[in-house]
């Protein structure tokens, strides 16, 4: 009961009860307290979270497109965004720490003034549905761990098994089994196969 209340996590609960679209999840996952899970306007199944997989960061669909998957047994860390305009799919046994930033578009145009009118418009009535933002897909693959305050930007695919170092911004796909960090990311080393086992 105690840990029950400990993890009520009061926005999701009035969204549900206010009718908004949320999510599909899986049996055994769980919302934390600090999760935000916000889709603006699409239908729920645009973000899904897997069986026994545990988010307290924020899972973020734009109205002009945008998909989230989130497969099973993973971790999203409180202070972590994944902000999908295209698609973000993130594989099984995942785990994703702390303030991380995922995202698959550029959020705001390139132009100043394509941006300050985008910005015009989120002041006026939200995020439009109708703008260019070089969505680009993100893959996170099976057993990947992505450390804490890493970025990851758009059209990047991240290996099975791999590491991304803490406070890395990575640019460029990430081999299997492969450590990167650094900013931008660049190889540390493949992982050893007695650290495979
Ligand atoms: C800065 C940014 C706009 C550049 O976009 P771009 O001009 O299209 O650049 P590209 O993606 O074509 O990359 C060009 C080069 O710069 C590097 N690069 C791009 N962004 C980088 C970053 N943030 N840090 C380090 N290197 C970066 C790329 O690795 C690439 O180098 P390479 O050819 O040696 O691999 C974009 O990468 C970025 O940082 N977007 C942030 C989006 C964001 O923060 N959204 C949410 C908040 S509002």
């Amino acid at each position: 009961m105690k840990n029950w209340f400990n993890n009520l996590n009061l926005h999701y609960l009035i969204r549900v009860l206010a009718g908004r679209t949320l999510c599909l999840r899986g049996v055994g996952s769980q919302i934390g307290r600090n999760a935000r899970i916000i889709n603006i306007g699409g239908p729920s199944n645009r973000i899904s979270i897997g069986a026994r997989s545990i988010v307290d960061g924020e899972l973020l669909v734009f109205p002009h497109g945008g998909s989230i998957s989130l497969g099973e047994w993973c971790y999203v860390g409180s202070g972590t965004r994944i902000w999908s305009g295209g698609s973000i799919e993130i594989g099984n046994r995942v785990l994703i720490s702390n303030n991380v930033s995922i995202v698959d578009n550029l959020t705001h145009p390139i132009s100043p003034k394509a941006r300050h009118k985008q910005f015009q418009q989120i002041y006026s009535s939200g995020h439009p549905k109708d703008i260019e933002l070089d969505d680009q897909p993100v893959r996170i693959l099976d057993d990947a761990w992505i450390a804490m305050g890493a970025t990851i930007l758009r059209g990047v695919t991240i290996g099975r098994g791999a590491i991304v170092g803490a406070a890395s911004v990575v640019t460029r796909d990430v081999p299997d089994y492969t450590i990167v960090a650094g900013n931008p990311a660049r190889v540390i080393r493949i992982l050893s196969l007695t650290e495979l086992n």
